[in-house]
């Protein structure tokens, strides 16, 4: 069985930048591993992807919101992340379940135990092996979202970055409940610090698990 990472965080925490540095450490290192994110692993996860993200979507109801991403993960854990995990593969993901449950459950408000219902049906019960949750305020991950866009003309705000500020903040305290209430398997890694600062924690947390866990 492999190991499956998940990274997880507010808009504009840096996770696809460290995703992709720690992506480059496992290649340079030999070894196995799969690089993939929620919501879009995979093709037809791509199609829900740009329905959940497209800013015309304003008046998605959560419950439909809730349903796709569990759409989402039910396609991604069946055609790619248990194959993976069954294949020894490390699994890299952009995003899993912790998303859900602050997103949807601290963020939109919709109800606990539907919302654990849907993951377990959707995961098959796979739950990730180590979280690295990149923390930072709210001002700086949005200001940081809206930079990135602003310098591409080609993409607009995201259905979820034009969220008000209090939604966001929402978003940050579930992450920060689920870590600690599994502070073993949730790391949280200071997000207001430079990209190279951050891989070099994120890399030492990493290097760490790999070694106890991988035979
Ligand atoms: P990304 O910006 O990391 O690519 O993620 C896309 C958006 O989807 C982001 O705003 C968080 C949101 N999301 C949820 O609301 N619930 C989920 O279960 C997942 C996986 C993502």
């Amino acid at each position: 069985m492999g190991l499956f990472i998940t990274f997880e965080g507010i808009e504009g925490c840096g996770k696809s930048t460290q995703v992709r540095l720690l992506s480059e450490v496992l290649n340079g290192k030999g070894i196995p591993y799969i690089v993939t994110r929620e919501p879009g692993g995979t093709s037809i996860g791509a199609k829900i992807r740009e329905i959940l993200l497209n800013p015309d979507h304003k008046g998605m109801a959560p419950e439909a919101e809730l349903l796709l991403y569990a759409a989402d993960r039910a396609q991604h854990v069946r055609e790619l992340i248990r194959p993976a995990l069954n294949e020894g593969r490390v699994v890299v993901c952009d995003r899993f379940t912790d998303a859900t449950v602050a997103y949807q459950g601290f963020g939109r408000k919709l109800n606990e135990s539907l919302i654990n219902k849907l993951i377990e049906i959707a995961s098959l019960g796979i739950k990730p092996d180590l979280t690295i949750l990149l923390d930072c305020p709210v001002e700086i991950g949005i200001g940081r979202a809206m930079e990135r866009n602003s310098k591409n003309r080609h993409v607009r705000d995201d259905r979820f970055e034009q969220e008000a500020m209090e939604f966001h903040e929402m978003v940050r305290s579930g992450y920060l409940a689920i870590a600690e209430a599994e502070h073993e398997r949730v790391k949280k890694v200071d997000a207001t610090k430079n990209i190279q600062s951050m891989h070099s924690e994120i890399w030492g947390i990493v290097d760490a698990f790999l070694r106890n866990h991988r035979s």
